[in-house]
């Protein structure tokens, strides 16, 4: 059976007809257990409401099969996704390798949080190859954390490779799988050892929700992330939990939609004179276009322009004049966003010059949502005139 169709026939038992179609939202702090008997019995799951009850474990169930995992794990954001597994595995004196095109909270929360416990971060380009990614390692680099298209620069990387090459050196590798939202791109079928989302993007798909998930295929992985869960004292709520399982039924076909219009307008954009470069991994231009068309099924509706000659006032212009776009920093939902990106461009760290181009325009990052796209297209072309 398709991805597709266990999501959204998979709680439609026959025996049970007599109920909803969707599964209710649990709510709880306090769990009655059946006898005295079991109050302590540690393999007895929830015994008190922060494990989740009925509806958060049904949305891990769920995520679990679409990321094809054995575990999945649910979390109050897709930052507290990325950092926990962080917290679970690095040590004092531990590395962890970050790619340089990470969702950028990464690089706040490494070099804040992670390095007040003694841990090293190191940043890497994301253009390195798997062999090169994984030479950078020392005998205390515990987890290489890789993400791919990466934030804002759409870098591709070599994800099984690195995930292959890691792994005979004993490395962890934690992969941020938002882009992929478990259906372009399954991680953990390469190799990679935790495959996290933030399911507020696509999973959630109505810009409502915040909520994350980490999924694995190892059981003393699963066992380390649930005891970090506890210790930490994570809980994710069952009505956010609801809504994740609710965009879960149309999740392909919102992507699948997004991601086509998204094309469409990108391709369009490349013929315009005002543009400089449209950055997309499903365009043939890309520079790590035969790695994606290799391991993902279809881009999503995310991708960034350079417009000719614009700074930051003009990209603001630009931007105020565009009337079917929000301005916002997400994406994922039903409606179309931009933002322009010339600060968070500039705030990575320097590896090399072959990121100046970046900086040579108004750089735009526009996700695509649900609206028409030759509505969408007549709306960029009366802003594009400010690059005129
Ligand atoms: C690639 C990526 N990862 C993780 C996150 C974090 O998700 P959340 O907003 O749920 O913390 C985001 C949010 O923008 C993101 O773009």
């Amino acid at each position: 059976m398709k991805d597709i169709t266990r999501l959204t026939s998979a709680t439609f038992g026959r025996k049970h007809s007599r109920r909803a179609v969707n599964v209710a939202v649990e709510r709880g702090s306090t769990v009655l257990m059946e006898s005295a008997e079991v109050l302590y019995d540690e393999d007895i799951r929830p015994t008190y409401g922060t494990d989740g009850l009925s509806t958060q474990t049904e949305l891990c169930r769920l995520i679990a099969d679409l990321e094809g995992a054995t575990d999945s794990f649910i979390l109050p954001t897709g930052l507290a996704a990325l950092t926990l597994p962080m917290f679970a595995f690095l040590s004092a004196g531990d590395e962890i390798l970050v790619v340089n095109s990470c969702y950028a909270p990464v690089r706040r929360f490494v070099e804040t949080q992670l390095k007040r416990y003694g841990v090293t971060a190191r940043y890497y380009d994301p253009r390195l190859t798997p062999e090169e990614v994984v030479a950078l390692a020392t005998p205390q680099t515990r987890l290489i954390y890789v993400e791919s298209p990466g934030s804002l620069t759409f870098d591709i990387q070599d994800i099984p490779g690195i995930a292959r090459a890691a792994r005979a050196r004993g490395i962890l590798t934690l992969c941020d799988n938002t882009y992929g939202a478990g259906v372009l791109f399954k991680p953990l079928e390469h190799g990679v050892d935790m495959s996290m989302q933030a399911l507020t993007k696509y999973v959630g798909g109505h810009s409502d929700i915040l909520i994350g998930s980490v999924s694995v295929r190892d059981d003393g992985l699963a066992k380390k992330l649930y005891a970090a869960i506890k210790a930490w004292g994570f809980f994710t709520s069952a009505d956010e939990s609801y809504l994740a399982i609710r965009g879960l039924r149309s999740l392909h076909l919102r992507l699948k939609q997004s991601g086509q219009s998204a094309l469409k307008i990108a391709r369009w954009l490349e013929g315009r004179p005002e543009v400089a470069h449209v950055v997309h991994p499903g365009l043939e231009s890309h520079r790590g276009h035969d790695i994606f068309a290799r391991d993902f099924t279809a881009a999503n509706g995310l991708f960034m322009v350079i417009f000719k000659g614009g700074d930051e006032a003009r990209s603001q212009e630009f931007l105020n004049r565009l009337t079917l776009f929000g301005l916002g920093f997400s994406w994922g939902g039903f409606e179309s966003l931009a933002v322009y990106c010339e600060p968070q461009i500039q705030r990575r760290t320097k590896l090399s010059g072959d990121d100046d181009w970046l900086l040579s325009g108004s750089a735009i990052r526009f996700y695509i949502g649900l609206e028409d796209p030759d509505d969408l297209i007549a709306d960029i072309e009366n802003a594009i005139k400010v690059f005129g």
